[in-house]
């Protein structure tokens, strides 16, 4: 493993292919299939031989202006894994694949891939991470190019630099990624930003209209109103990713909570009902948050997690009394302590408690 990795960071194609016979020949003791784990080892070989993962190398990547600064991010092995979604925007994403898969099928039929995909919603829903997941479902590289770094920084050469991308990203089959992509929408002061910002989105329109569908474009924005509906018409499909449901709560948690600790279903349906209007990135921060502590100080994580979201409360209505019959039940806080924690005063806590007759 670690001949592979030193030849391999050296970019030595010949020393890695070596070591690849090498383990052919020798299968490790420790691997649980040897023959699929060889036919991997096979697939894997053959697939240096195609320009399809090498194009990729650092050499290649487009730069910006006369430095050697790449100006996308490449990702040969994108994890998508654990993204959660509301069920018609996961059946979206299962057809692009399932449609990527059976292509030759649509191909004969004459009818065309999903080539593009418009990507909205608020911050922190999964735009980032759903490219991510299609990039590994589809077993392809994901290419990203962050629109609002390009057209903040250098925004006099930023269409030259966005047809570089596009066209490296067109050159071989992988995901491109342009997030931020109302960027190139934001209205600006200065009249020569107004021009260099109409001559990118052309370039960008012209760009969806012939592009070809070896490569799956995504387009991932927070404020899909400022996008002109000239560009959100061009892309094949549009998918509006909202705030998680209960449901994708629960899932979030479950998800996060699976091979650390038991957090018993009472606990993840608690939460679920203490964190509407979260966003699934906030949901995960929150976790994190909450593990990391209930670690630290060995207090249960679902102690840990009441509390949390008491501390940051922007809950109202029967959200706030079961936290606050939750605070009592778990954490047996008084009055008091519950009417700091969530910054209300000491009736409203001991109204809450009546209502709730102190169950959660
Ligand atoms: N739908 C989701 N399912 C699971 N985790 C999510 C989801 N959305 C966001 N997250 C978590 O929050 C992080 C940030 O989300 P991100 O994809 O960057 O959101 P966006 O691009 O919509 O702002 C992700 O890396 C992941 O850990
Ligand atoms: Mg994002």
């Amino acid at each position: 493993m670690l001949d592979l990795v030193r030849v391999g960071t050296r970019g030595h194609g010949p020393g890695v292919r070596q070591l690849a016979s090498r383990l052919l020949r020798a299968v490790p003791p420790t691997v649980h299939d040897p023959d699929a784990f060889k036919a991997a080892l096979h697939q894997a070989m053959a697939a240096t031989n195609a320009s399809a993962e090498l194009r990729f190398s650092g050499g290649a990547l487009p730069t910006e202006g006369d430095t050697v600064r790449p100006l996308v991010d490449v990702d040969a092995a994108p994890d998508g894994d654990g993204l959660i979604l509301a069920a018609g925007a996961m059946r979206e994403l299962d057809e692009i694949v399932a449609e990527r898969r059976l292509s030759e099928k649509l191909h004969s039929a004459g009818v065309g891939l999903t080539r593009s995909l418009l990507l909205s919603g608020p911050p922190g829903v999964g735009k980032t991470m759903t490219a991510r997941w299609l990039a590994q479902s589809l077993s392809l590289p994901l290419v990203t190019l962050d629109l609002s770094s390009v057209v903040s920084s250098y925004l006099g050469s930023s269409g030259r630099n966005i047809k570089a991308v596009l066209d490296y990203a067109k050159s071989g089959p992988c995901v491109l990624l342009l997030d931020e992509f109302d960027a190139i929408a934001k209205r600006r002061d200065d009249d020569a930003d107004i021009g260099e910002l109409k001559r990118i989105v052309n370039v960008v329109l012209v760009e969806l209209d012939r592009w070809p569908d070896t490569s799956l474009l995504v387009a991932a924005t927070n404020h899909p109103q400022l996008l002109d509906p000239a560009v959100e018409r061009r892309f094949d499909r549009a998918i509006e990713l909202q705030l998680p449901g209960w449901e994708q709560r629960a899932a979030i948690l479950t998800y996060a909570a699976a091979g650390s600790v038991e957090l018993d279903p009472g606990t993840i349906e608690l939460v679920a009902d203490l964190t509407e209007h979260m966003s699934s990135s906030q949901l995960t921060r929150l976790w994190a948050l909450c593990r990391r502590r209930s670690i630290l100080q060995s207090v249960p994580v679902g102690t840990v997690l009441v509390e949390e979201i008491a501390r940051q409360c922007t809950l109202t209505g029967a959200a706030r009394d079961k936290l606050i019959a939750a605070l009592r039940a778990r954490l047996g806080l008084s009055n008091r302590q519950i009417a700091d924690l969530v910054g209300v005063s000491h009736p409203t806590v001991a109204a809450a408690l009546k209502r709730t007759k102190g169950q959660p």
